[in-house]
This record gives structure tokens, sequence and C-alpha cells, in this order.
């Protein structure tokens, strides 16, 4: 079986947009700390500093939410493409097949408009497919909430409280960039043949589906509802170590140590739900899984990643199981496109050599 070294350790790009210390557990966006930034920004205010380098002026700030807000309504053929996918087909796939179909208003090079727009768009797209498959009338985007305020009202169909507006955004500040992850390379490859911003966010979007990058919430929660009560979490963890299945929420290919990002989010959701049951559940399934995966795999650096209170987190706001992986590249899509605006400057091809290990002809 040929063998895939899956570029640990290689650096394959350098990048302005943020810095990922897995030795040390922190992350940093254009030279701010993270989880500082999820305290005290609005998403839109990130978004604005990952794809220009700056925090917005006021001015400039009003300029990209008006952007965002007029992407909200979604042009007639994206709404056509999602009525026309079988009930059958996932989150993710429509939302891939939706996004494949926007045509950026520049093809190359890209431009942060074209990104904001798309931007603007995603939302609505989960929402309103949400509410297709699972037979509820869509809800038309308000104008006059914020973006994040917005997705929660379209999910919902109220208002969403301060306190849930803010988790969320949080949460999408904590996970708007995150250096060379695996969607964002999938992206950077498509964006490195001159391809196009829809056609890099494709690309993307197919790589953040699976469970061992961003599909791992919604499992996190599935392990969670499993598990059900304290005393059900050691003998239930430990059976699937045993299988040598993997703990969702737990590794990373570059911390090796506490994801900061996890460490912020626990910190919210102990806000949100001190006296839930639930998290009483998570907090101490946390402590069981470290525990076992020391007696597991000693020496391997596991720890909890984002995704672990991440689940916590769109539990908690009420964000629906089947649509976790699409809230989190609702956020990582200004990444990706910051990404690719940072590669199609570069114009550099990414094509990487491989090793044959075939059979040569006698
Ligand atoms: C994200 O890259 C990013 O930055 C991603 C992300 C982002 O913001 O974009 O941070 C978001 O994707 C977070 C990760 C979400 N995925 C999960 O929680 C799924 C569970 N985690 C694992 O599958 C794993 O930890 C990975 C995929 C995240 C990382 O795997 P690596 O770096 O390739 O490590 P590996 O597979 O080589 O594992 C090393 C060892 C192996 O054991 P041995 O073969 O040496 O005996 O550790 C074991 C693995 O079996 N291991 C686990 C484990 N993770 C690794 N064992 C049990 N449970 C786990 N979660």
């Amino acid at each position: 079986m040929p063998s895939v070294n899956g570029l640990a350790d290689i650096v394959a790009a350098e990048t302005e947009l943020s810095m990922v210390d897995g030795q040390r557990g922190r992350l940093v966006y254009r030279g701010y700390e993270a989880p500082a930034l999820a305290k005290t920004r609005r998403f839109s205010e990130v978004a604005h500093l990952l794809w220009t380098g700056r925090l917005p002026d006021p001015s400039e700030l009003r300029e990209l939410e008006t952007q965002l807000t007029e992407a909200r309504t979604l042009p007639p053929e994206i709404v056509a493409i999602l009525d026309a996918l079988p009930p059958e087909v996932d989150m993710m796939s429509a939302l891939r097949t939706a996004v494949s179909a926007i045509r950026p208003r520049q093809i190359w090079p890209p431009t942060i408009e074209d990104a904001t727009r798309i931007a603007g768009m995603m939302p609505t797209i989960v929402a309103y497919r949400h509410a297709k498959v699972t037979g509820q009338t869509p809800v038309p985007p308000r104008l006059d909430l914020s973006h994040v305020a917005n997705y929660l009202y379209m999910l919902n169909g109220r208002a969403p409280s301060e306190a849930h507006t803010r988790a969320l955004e949080a949460y999408l500040i904590l996970t708007i960039d995150h250096g060379l992850n695996a969607s964002t390379f999938a992206g950077r490859v498509a964006a490195s043949t001159q391809s196009d911003l829809s056609a890099a966010l494709t690309a993307a979007l197919a790589a953040m589906k699976g469970p061992l990058h961003g599909g791992a919430p919604s499992l996190v929660m599935d392990m969670l509802d499993e598990i059900g009560s304290r005393e059900n979490a050691a003998p239930f963890l430990r059976a699937k170590l045993e299988r040598g299945e993997r703990l969702m929420g737990f590794g990373h290919r570059v911390y090796k140590t506490r994801d900061p990002r996890a460490e912020a989010l626990r910190d919210i959701v102990i806000e949100l739900t001190q006296a839930d049951p639930w998290f009483d559940l998570a907090a101490h399934t946390e402590t069981i899984a470290l525990r076992l995966l020391e007696e597991y795999k000693p020496g391997r650096e596991l720890y909890t990643n984002v995704e672990y209170w991440a689940a916590a987190i769109l539990r908690t706001v009420e964000i629906p199981k089947p649509i976790y992986t699409a809230t989190f590249s609702i956020s990582r899509v200004v990444g990706w496109s910051a990404h690719v605006l940072e590669q199609a400057a570069n114009n550099r091809l990414i094509r990487p050599q491989s090793t044959y290990v075939g059979p040569l002809p006698a």
C-alpha cells in the first residue's frame, strides 16, 4: 500500500494571515491574539482584518456590513439549484454545489468584493436549504440584523438573544482561519492554477466535510448523546479506544498542547450553561477522554481540539446538528478566501513531488 506522509510539518507557504503555534497553544490573526479578538470584536471586523490586513474604521465597517447584508438575498439561480437537489443530499454537499455555481464578478484575479459577496450569501444558503429539507418555510433574511444575528434569526425564526449572538460570534471568530489546514490547502491548490474564487472555495468545502477535519463537531455531539451519563463515560470511551476508534474532538496535527480555541470556547460555554447537567457531562467526558488517551496512546500528545467545545456552543445557541460543519464553513470561508487572495498575489503553482513505488517495465 503506497504511504502518504500527510505533509506533516512540511512548510508549503508563508502567510501573513494566521500563526498557529502548536507547541505553545497560540493562535494569532494578522498580529492579533485570536481569543482576544473573539472577546472584543464583531465577526465583520475580524473578516475585514483577514481580507485587508487592518481592523476597519467605522466607515469601512459600515461599507463591509452593507455588502454582507446586500448579499443575503440569494440570486434566483442559486435558489433553483438548492430546490433541485433531492432532500437526501446532505448540507455540506448542497452548500458546496451552490457555491460552485456562484459566478465571481471578476474571474481572475479574485477580489475582496467577491469574497464578501460569497461570505454574505452562505448563511442564507445554509438556512434556506435546512428549512427546505426539514419541511419548514424558509425565513427570509432580515436586513436590520448583524451577519451572525441574522443567521440565527433565519434558522430559528426569531431574533436571537445578545448572549447567543455573542457566543456564536466568538465561535465564528475563533474558527475564521487556521494556517494551512486541509480545506485551506485544498483551496490554495485550486487557486494556484488561476482557476477562480468559487472553484477554490468549492475545493475547500469538499475537504471541510470530512470527519477528520470539519466534520467532527456533530460526531462529538453524537458521542455525548450516546454516553448519556457520567458513569457511562469511561466504559464507552474505553470500548471505542479498544476497537481502535478515534475520539472525535481530540488530537490535532499541529497543536501538541491544548487548542487555545477549545479553551476560549469552554469558558464561553461555562458562562452560558453552568447549571445545565449537559455541561457537567461534557466536562466530565473531556476529563475521562484525556486520561484514557494518555493510557492508550502514550506520548501522542492528544488534547482537546476546537471541535469538542464547538459542539457545545452550537448546541447551546440551538444550531441544528446537521448544519454544524456548514456553520463552521460560514466562518472559514473568510480564511479560505483570504488565502486565495494571498495565493493569487503570489501566482506560484502548487505541485509537490511523489515517489513512484509501482512496478517498472521489464
Ligand atoms: C480540525 O488542521 C487544522 O488546523 C484543523 C482544524 C482547523 O481549524 O482547520 O483545527 C479543525 O479539523 C480539528 C480536528 C477535528 N478532527 C477530530 O477531532 C477527529 C479526531 N482527531 C483525529 O482523527 C486526529 O487527531 C487528527 C486527524 C485531527 C490529526 O491526526 P494526525 O495529526 O494525522 O495524527 P495521526 O492520525 O497520525 O495520529 C497519531 C496517533 C495515531 O496512533 P498510532 O497510529 O501512533 O498508534 O494518535 C492517534 C492515532 O490513532 N490519534 C487518536 C486520535 N487522534 C490521533 N486516537 C484516538 N482518538 C483521537 N482523536
